[in-house]
């Protein structure tokens, strides 16, 4: 059996202020919001609890999908980057970007360069430059896409781009031929479930279409700081499409407290399955939250819904 974790969206905490020159225009406006309201949502104390959690679970590999930064100032690369290595080495961990990583378009060079080694495929493919990248682990080939774009204040769109979703096209196809579980990572949902326009991936259209063509087993997302579940068109069977929880925050809202995801993937390519575990915190302790079987024996356990 290989165990992967999904994490995501731990916006993790400074230890001070940025400098004054590193906040400018929607940095500023961003650092603002944070500290009136969003620094007593996303604690350390939680993402570390957390974090320590995971560890004890002693997963094969971990995919984080975004949103570590707040601002993304140089300052929180490197205490981002600080937070990678203590949750594993590069090879261990597989990260894409979200769109509080691209918070300016100087933030997409400097996060690409102080995170990149978590952002690397493996230098044997052909997908090992940029995105989509492709990792093998195991049974699963992990493949990683950015939908982290820089855009206006107050937008947090993101987008895949014709030229990413025509290098995955080939790609899944043939790990789909090769019999790998095949695992993508992107932040933003493919599945418009809020329906709101300022937070949506512009092209999700594109990217479902493009996996009703090519196929996937899972597609893991963060950005939407909560646990869902949601199955779509798929090459062959139906593909769920899962978020999880910032791994950072206290109950607020209609939002829950942070969660991460465990798979537990057995069986063989044709007939795979997979279960998800979710632990996370539920009133004052950090336990096991639901157990849901995905997979059995090749076939999907859940139905495609009307995706809006
Ligand atoms: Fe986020
Ligand atoms: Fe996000």
């Amino acid at each position: 059996m290989y165990r992967l974790a999904h994490l995501s969206d731990p916006h993790v905490p400074p230890d001070g202020s940025p400098r004054r020159r590193d906040l400018f225009s929607k940095r500023a406006i961003g650092w603002v919001n944070w500290r009136r309201n969003r620094h007593r949502i996303h604690r350390r104390d939680v993402l570390d609890a957390l974090t320590d959690d995971l560890a004890r679970q002693s997963p094969d590999h971990i995919a984080v999908t975004g949103d570590l930064a707040i601002v993304s100032t140089p300052a929180e690369w490197q205490s981002c980057r600080a937070w990678l290595q203590e949750l594993g080495p590069p090879d261990h961990v597989s990260l894409v970007p979200g769109n509080h990583d691209a918070y300016t378009r100087r933030a997409i060079p400097g996060t690409a360069l102080a995170w990149r080694e978590y952002m690397a495929g493996d230098p044997d493919t052909s997908a090992h430059g940029g995105f989509p990248y492709l990792r093998r682990r195991g049974p699963l080939a992990i493949v990683g896409c950015s939908s982290a774009i820089a855009t206006a204040p107050f937008m947090a769109t993101g987008r895949i781009g014709h030229e990413q979703i025509e290098r995955l096209r080939p790609l899944l196809k043939a790990l789909g031929d090769e019999g790998l579980f095949r695992v993508v990572l992107v932040h933003h949902t493919p599945v418009r479930t809020s329906g709101d326009r300022y937070r949506r991936m512009t092209d999700a259209g594109a990217f479902r279409e493009l996996l009703a063509d090519a196929g996937a087993e899972v597609v893991l997302h963060g950005h939407e700081h909560r646990t869902t579940l949601h199955w779509i068109s798929g090459a062959s069977e139906p593909v769920p499409v899962i978020g999880v929880s910032s791994a950072s925050a206290i109950a607020h809202g209609n939002r829950p407290a942070a969660q991460y995801n465990l798979y537990e993937i057995s069986g063989e390519p044709g007939a795979w399955s997979c279960r998800m575990r979710v632990r996370g915190f539920d009133g004052g302790g950090l336990l096991e939250l639901s157990d849901t079987l995905l997979f059995e024996a090749g076939r999907a356990t859940g139905e495609i819904a009307k995706v809006p």
